[in-house]
């Protein structure tokens, strides 16, 4: 019963790749970083690469490099507000109204300890809903039947 030993240890391989796939994608969406922060030694002993402090307010086509987050009227307060638990990618990936960026900041608030953003929360959202806005429907127009010209395939055309 050999070939049945080999058919389970590749099921089990099988099973092991997508399981490391998984965890990789997951672990990549947490935006935990240690399997990519390269922080070589040089041979002074100083670190070359890592974070560097000359990045922190680098600015490129409107976006600030270091949080992913653009760069205009309100991103100072975003970045010192919404960046104190998690990262700015949780921002950067959402879209929503100004309702619904409402719903999540007090979803925060009700369940993981954010504080009340007093007169801030009004220019927040206004960054947030100008910026992280749902996406203008992305959907193709219907195809116009009509202006089709349809012809009859013929296979056995030279
Ligand atoms: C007091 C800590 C704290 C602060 C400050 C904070 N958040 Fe969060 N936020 C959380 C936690 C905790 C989660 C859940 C994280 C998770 O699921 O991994 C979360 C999740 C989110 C999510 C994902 C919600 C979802 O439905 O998945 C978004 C978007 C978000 N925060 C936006 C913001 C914005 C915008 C701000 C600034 C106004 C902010 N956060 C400030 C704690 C905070």
């Amino acid at each position: 019963m050999n070939l049945l030993r080999d058919l389970q240890r590749l099921i089990l391989l099988t099973l092991g790749l997508w399981l490391a796939a998984f965890i990789y994608v997951i672990v990549d969406d947490a935006d935990v970083k240690w399997h990519k922060t390269p922080t070589p030694i040089a041979d002074s002993g100083v670190i070359v690469g890592g974070d560097k402090d000359d990045d922190f307010d680098k600015i490129v086509n409107g976006i600030h490099v270091q949080t992913g987050l653009v760069y205009d009227e309100g991103f100072d307060i975003v970045r010192a507000t919404c960046t104190a638990c998690h990262s700015a990618k949780l921002v950067t990936q959402n879209r929503a109204t100004k309702e619904g960026w409402r719903q999540m900041i007090r979803w925060m608030q009700e369940t993981q300890g954010l504080w009340d953003l007093g007169e801030k929360e009004p220019l927040i959202l206004n960054y947030l809903s100008t910026h992280y806005a749902p996406e203008a429907s992305g959907r193709r127009q219907n195809l116009d039947l009509a202006a089709i010209k349809w012809y009859i395939l013929d296979v056995n055309e030279k």
